[in-house]
């Protein structure tokens, strides 16, 4: 099990390493990512290297006992790259260029900047592929930067000439009969750079798709140069979870590690959810394999704009949290609390205080407990239920236009996870057109776009006896965002779900209908009629009244759900659990279950209320190496199973 975080020694003097490899031993470090933004070290001048001083670090870690996941640096380019290559700079969707002083100036489809990430990957590698301390690579950080320049634009048409073949089909494919929006030639095709208003929806969508393509070639590009001098698995850090640059489930395909960055976004319960949230889509990303958390905070909860502190014993929840859903281990961001730059305000394992803190004291127990899980390495997590997600989908509701300001993609997968996640249900994500059929039960929270091979897969999920929830704007377009024409969903989804929605209509902002048994609902409302499905709830409002909220239909072995409209949260909890068959108990402790192939299992168990548990049977505690019969408010323990 992984223990430590990003480690910038080029930030501090001799006497301050002294005194990390000495608080590195006391916390269980045993991995630092190194180099993640030393460019301006490693490469003061273009192609000319200064190795000796990360020499100098490498050696200095491995003699500690640390090893060094190998940043690559090319997220923050240096000043000279700047001036030796202005086209490199990343350009604003409405025109203005950005210049280095922060970090991320850069255009991923700029050649100078590709050769140069290039190269720099490769010097290192062939420097440090051997090296004993390096067990792992860290190819860039967090692939957030988007560009609308003139490389941008060349490399998007030659995107766009290889998926749709001719201009004949792009025009087609964009509905450009639409407001005199015909493309006579290639060279008239944009990126959606800023307009007056709305844009093409197409556009839109192929311009996500082209960027998630340009950060997998990117990426590769690296990681081949790596693997020219190097067998350490290489890996790309993702934020999550709201990060969309990239389609995930193809990235989980090219990298030979998942890793993720994870910071929540609220306190309290809500950054629990949270990170059970992102740790299940990162384990569904790597494919059910073994994953790694590579930053979290040891003291940030981000709330809005300000970044809020953890409370005491949230460090090991969270920590836990994610080990329990898979990962094989704990970094954080960062080792040590910068004095200056523009991140000085964010925690750290040693914070500004230094080593006598509450911090550090945690972050040395944190280090303890995960140092006992070893025996956890290598095992998995498997689950029943699943909730869909599809990079598509989420970036087809971007787009200008939409019949409601309240959709909302992220917040729906979300409130389905947490939903499931109260009912105490470990859950994957998985793709529309992924094979389903290990899964008793899938909840498809938001896929207003849905190609015709994933409906047609849902449809077969349902036949072969699966359940499935589906939810209110689902299937409404096909993969071009042409509207589904007769009624939507897509055809073989309605056959399913024995429905077929013939009018949407949204609901006014902080608008509340109330449904047949009392639920509350927000936001949306269908007119649908029943093609064989059995109404569950009706409408009582309006127009809608008496027609059908909430459906279900047997279709072959299986149950088709579908929810027309937006139900409050203990409604939804309500409808969740009733669907599942569970009970509906508040949350309370979060039980996980890891599995070794070899039969051995362990519970991970999180208190997450404000009493003490008892266990049914005292068990073996790994966290504290003693046996455990209760968990305090706020505690957690890793039970040994089966031996
Ligand atoms: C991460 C990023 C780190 C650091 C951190 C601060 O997303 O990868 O470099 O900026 O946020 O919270």
């Amino acid at each position: 099990m992984f223990f430590g975080g990003d480690y910038n020694p080029e930030q501090w003097d001799e006497a301050v390493w002294k005194e990390d490899d000495a608080l590195m031993r006391r916390a269980r470090v045993n991995l630092a990512t190194v180099g993640v933004f030393s460019w301006a070290l490693l490469e003061p001048e273009e192609g000319r290297y200064d190795f000796a001083w990360l020499d100098a670090h490498l050696d200095r870690l491995h003699a500690n006992g640390v090893s060094v996941d190998l940043a690559t640096p090319t997220a923050s380019p240096p000043p000279w790259f700047t001036l030796a290559h202005p086209d490199a700079m990343p350009v604003t969707r409405d025109g203005a260029r950005h210049i280095h002083g922060s970090r991320d100036t850069y255009c991923l489809a700029s050649p100078a900047y590709r050769t140069a990430a290039r190269n720099i990957a490769r010097a290192l590698a062939e420097r440090y592929g051997e090296h004993p301390a390096v067990v792992m690579w860290h190819v860039h950080n967090e692939y957030v930067t988007l560009c609308w320049c003139d490389h941008t634009a060349a490399a998007f048409r030659d995107w766009l000439r290889d998926r749709h073949g001719s201009l004949e089909a792009l025009n087609e494919a964009w509905g450009t009969a639409f407001w005199s929006q015909r493309y006579g030639s290639w060279e008239q095709v944009l990126p959606p750079r800023a307009t007056n208003w709305h844009q093409n929806p197409g556009q839109h969508l192929d311009f996500r798709r082209f960027w998630s393509d340009l950060v997998l070639a990117a990426f590769r590009e690296q990681r081949d140069a790596i693997r020219e001098h190097s067998d350490r698995p290489v890996t790309t850090n993702m934020m999550l979870p709201g990060y969309q640059n990239v389609d995930l489930w193809a990235l989980g395909r090219e990298v030979d590690v998942i890793s993720i960055d994870h910071y929540p976004d609220a306190p309290g319960l809500d950054a629990a959810a949270d990170t059970a949230f992102a740790a299940d889509r990162a384990r569904s990303f790597a494919g059910g394999r073994p994953w790694l958390l590579m930053e979290q905070g040891a003291n940030t909860v981000y709330d809005g704009d300000r970044i809020l502190g953890k409370e005491p014993g949230e460090i090991l929840r969270h920590t836990i949290g994610h080990i329990a859903r898979g990962s094989e281990g704990a970094l954080f961001f960062q080792w040590r609390q910068s004095r200056a730059g523009a991140e000085q305000w964010h925690s750290a394992m040693v914070p500004h205080a230094g080593a006598d803190s509450r911090i550090f004291r945690e972050v040395q127990a944190v280090g303890e407990a995960v140092e006992r899980l070893g025996e956890v390495e290598g095992s998995t997590v498997t689950a029943e239920v699943a909730v869909l997600h599809d990079a598509d989908a989420w970036w087809a509701m971007e787009v200008d236009g939409l019949p409601s300001a309240d959709l909302d993609y992220h917040g729906s997968l979300r409130r389905a996870h947490r939903a499931l996640w109260e009912a105490g249900v470990t859950v994957d994500f998985a793709h529309p057109e992924h094979d389903l059929s290990r899964y008793r039960f899938i909840v498809a929270p938001a896929l207003f776009l849905l190609s015709d091979a994933g409906a047609a897969n849902l449809r077969r999920y349902v036949s072969g006896g699966g359940t499935l929830l589906v939810q209110h704007f689902t299937g409404f377009v096909d993969e071009y965002l042409h509207a589904r024409l007769g009624g939507y969903p897509a055809t073989p989804l309605r056959e399913a779900l024995g429905i077929r929605v013939e009018e949407h209509r949204p609901l006014r902002r902080g608008e509340h209908i109330v449904l047949s048994d009392g639920t509350r609902a927000t936001v949306w409302s269908e007119l649908l009629r029943s093609e064989g499905a059995e109404t569950v709830l009706t409408y009582t409002h309006g127009m809608l009244t008496g027609h059908p909220a909430l459906t279900r239909h047997r279709f072959g072995q299986g149950e088709g759900w579908y929810l027309s409209t937006r139900l409050d949260d203990p409604g939804y909890a309500a409808l969740i659990t009733r669907i599942l068959g569970v009970g509906t108990e508040p949350p309370g402790v979060e039980s996980v279950t890891r599995h070794a192939t070899d039969g051995r299992s362990w519970e991970f168990l999180l208190n997450h209320t404000a009493t003490t548990i008892s266990l049914p049977e005292s068990a073996h505690d790994l966290l504290t190496g003693a046996p455990v019969s209760e968990l305090p408010p706020g505690g957690c323990a890793v039970l040994r199973k089966n031996r």
